[in-house]
């Protein structure tokens, strides 16, 4: 594989941006009714949530006390494989102890990282600790994570836009895109 986005193009919306918009704003609705009169600190995972998250966010109502924070983690060896060791670049600026956390993440593939950032979170002594991904690929699932709001579950295919990328790219389309060999 290529280190550039150069051998992949967009093949076509696998899921939309009204389809994005519709779940999101239930998943807001489900973490309204449980955090309701409550302080929660969403945690996203730099990069490919931030565009999730920003969305999230705002389709949390008043009745929730949220704050926003963001980690950075890189995974050790090879970037297309994930080994399951995180490497923290950038940790939360806040103490998670005894505080109701949310880790909001693009992407469940294997589930190494998550996994790993559970056991790391958890360490922590939070009050509450819940994860939230956009998507869920389970067919290449390898480690057991509770995933407690989830957007969509998707089939094996490497996806681009709201967030998530190709070596960089592509992650400011509104809509999400199934990308293909050019080949
Ligand atoms: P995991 O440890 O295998 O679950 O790795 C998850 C990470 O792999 C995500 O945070 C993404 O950065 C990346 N990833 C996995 N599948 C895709 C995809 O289809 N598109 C973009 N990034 C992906
Ligand atoms: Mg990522």
């Amino acid at each position: 594989m290529n280190d550039t986005a150069d051998n992949y193009r967009l093949d076509r919306v696998t899921i939309s941006k009204d389809a994005i918009r519709v779940r999101v704003s239930e998943l807001a609705s489900e973490i309204e009714r449980e955090f309701r009169g409550r302080e929660v600190i969403m945690t996203g995972v730099l990069k490919g949530a931030v565009i999730f998250m920003s969305d999230l966010a705002r389709e949390i109502g008043p009745s929730v006390d949220v704050r926003m924070d963001f980690i950075a983690v890189s995974s050790y060896g090879n970037s297309s494989t994930s080994s399951g060791v995180v490497k923290i670049i950038k940790d939360m600026d806040v103490y998670a102890e005894d505080k109701n956390i949310i880790l909001v993440e693009d992407i469940m593939d294997t589930g190494l990282t998550l996994s790993y950032l559970t056991e790391m979170f958890t360490a922590r002594r939070p009050k509450n600790f819940k994860i939230c991904v956009l998507l869920e690929k389970p067919e290449r699932k390898k480690a057991d994570v509770v995933i407690d709001y989830k957007g969509f579950t998707i089939p094996d295919e490497f996806v681009v836009g709201y967030g998530l990328d190709y070596a960089g790219k592509w992650r400011h389309l509104p809509d999400i895109w199934r990308v293909t060999d050019k080949g």
